[in-house]
């Protein structure tokens, strides 16, 4: 008998009216019953959370970050078990999401020390003549309630992105999760309840996109969207948020730059890393790799053979570096796209094939950047492997993209360093490094259709709160 999910509402488990089942992406097996909400269902997640607005408002900064110290050490205590929910409805490897699982405690570590750093500033409002005698301050405040809507590839730490500081600052929470990670979205409503969260300031309601997402979107209520996901979804949501803040986390087709002189051997293992952890889902994943002409042909070597080298299959077994993509239907997508860049002069060194729901770790050379394995965010274990005759050439190729989240370049010339920090126009510049690269703290987010606003603690805190202007007249 298969577990049967409830949504989670006003600080109760409640059954559901519709349930669909959920099943592995690696096996195609069943996993759990999970609630479909309804439209009257969503309402009331989000009158929970409209009526415990006053009751977050007002827990003291001590209060919100002991709740948040508490969830961590809860999922600190169950870090194996919520490891093994990753693996099983994401298909990610144990070994990458018990890295996941350590990330999302230190997330919520970190919004624990911000509700106790949220503060405005004192302004000199003499500085301009008739502001003489009056003492001025601003303070922050929280939104009230936000409407989260999470992805499928990170189901821990990225919701963690969300729910984190909106409790750090005060809010509350209406959370949708993918449909294809609900669990883990379920783990951490049962985690919060006894790390003694108000009830009413976290509600999860799983469904449809098209039915539950566009309810949180477009309700009054909801102050704020915080989302997630494909540029589509993104664009629709900013289009019907009307004037909701809305921050948006999309998607992107992230690049390295190789420049000459540097030590293949040294970063090999990096980059075969960053393009094929987690299948390539990861909206930083490595996608574009332009390498200076000088160890364009060791670099491509060298990264055949460590792709070559990862281990396939099951996502629960420890041994294993890549597994299924996320639905069949990616794996056909995926498919096609390779096909399309073999007919246009694309030469696959490796992979390129599934076996299975698993599409093969692959790498192609030689892409025209037209191609959808190059222009459009691939989403799977596909890297390109292109020759660039100077850094110059690779930046223009970087920035000749609809998306700028994070971009890379290895390279020992300081002035080249800086050259391609000013040049790259993306919302992270990584030197030294891939654009995989991110620590919880940092601000992410990205140009272009990567996405409008920044997460990392402190900078999802700012966007999670209104600034307030308190001015003393003493006249
Ligand atoms: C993402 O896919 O946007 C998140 C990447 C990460 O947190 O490492």
């Amino acid at each position: 008998m298969l577990k049967k999910k409830s949504l989670f509402i006003n600080g109760e488990w409640v059954k559901a009216s519709q349930y669909v089942t959920l099943t592995s992406p690696y096996s195609g097996e069943a996993i759990a019953e999970i609630p479909v909400a309804t439209a009257e269902e969503v309402d009331a997640a989000i009158e929970a959370a409209e009526q415990a607005r006053d009751k977050m408002r007002s827990l003291p900064a001590h209060a919100r970050a002991a709740i948040l110290e508490k969830l961590a050490a809860l999922m600190e205590a169950r870090a194996e078990e919520a490891a093994q929910i990753i693996a099983l409805e994401a298909a990610k490897p144990i070994a990458t999401a018990k890295g996941e699982v350590a990330r999302t405690i230190q997330t919520y570590k970190f919004a624990a020390e911000e509700a106790k750093r949220i503060h405005g500033e004192t302004l000199p409002l003499d500085a301009a003549p008739g502001g003489e005698n009056r003492v001025a301050y601003t303070v922050r405040e929280p939104l009230g309630v936000i409407g989260a809507i999470t992805p499928f590839n990170f189901p821990m730490n990225l919701v963690a992105h969300k729910v984190g500081p909106a409790i750090a600052a005060g809010n509350t929470v209406v959370l949708k999760p993918a449909a294809q990670t609900p669990l883990s979205a379920y783990f951490l409503a049962e985690l919060l309840e006894e790390a003694g969260l108000p009830s009413g300031a976290l509600n999860v309601v799983t469904g449809s996109g098209r039915v539950v997402g566009d309810q949180i979107v477009t309700d009054e209520r909801v102050q704020m969207v915080t989302f997630t996901g494909s540029p589509a979804v993104g664009i629709g949501i900013r289009n019907k948020a009307g004037l909701k803040r809305v921050t948006l986390e999309l998607g992107s087709n992230a690049a390295v730059i190789i420049d000459k002189g540097v030590d293949i051997q040294k970063i090999i293992s990096r980059c075969v890393q960053g393009a094929f952890a987690f299948q390539g889902q990861v909206c930083i994943s490595l996608q574009r790799v332009y390498v200076h002409e000088d160890v364009y042909e060791e670099f491509a070597k060298a990264f055949m053979g460590a792709t070559n080298r990862l281990v396939v299959g099951d996502p629960l077994d420890p041994k294993t570096d890549v597994s299924a993509l996320i639905s069949p239907a990616d794996v056909d997508r995926t498919l096609a796209w390779i096909e399309e860049a073999k007919q246009n002069g694309a030469r696959v060194i490796t992979g390129g094939k599934a076996e299975g729901r698993v599409l093969l770790p692959t790498v192609l050379l030689g892409v025209d950047p037209a191609l959808k394995v190059s222009c459009q965010e691939v989403f799977a274990p596909i890297v390109l492997i292109n020759k660039i005759a100077s850094v110059e050439e690779g930046i223009a190729l970087v920035n000749d993209s609809r998306y700028g989240l994070q971009a890379g370049i290895y390279t020992d010339n300081i002035h080249t360093a800086l050259m391609a920090a000013e040049k790259l126009h993306v919302g992270g510049v990584m030197i030294n490094d891939i654009p995989t690269f991110r620590v919880d703290h940092m601000p992410y987010g990205g140009v272009k259709e990567s996405g409008t606003g920044r997460e990392g603690l402190k900078y999802a805190v700012e966007e999670m709160t209104e600034m307030k202007l308190v001015v003393f007249n003493r006249n």
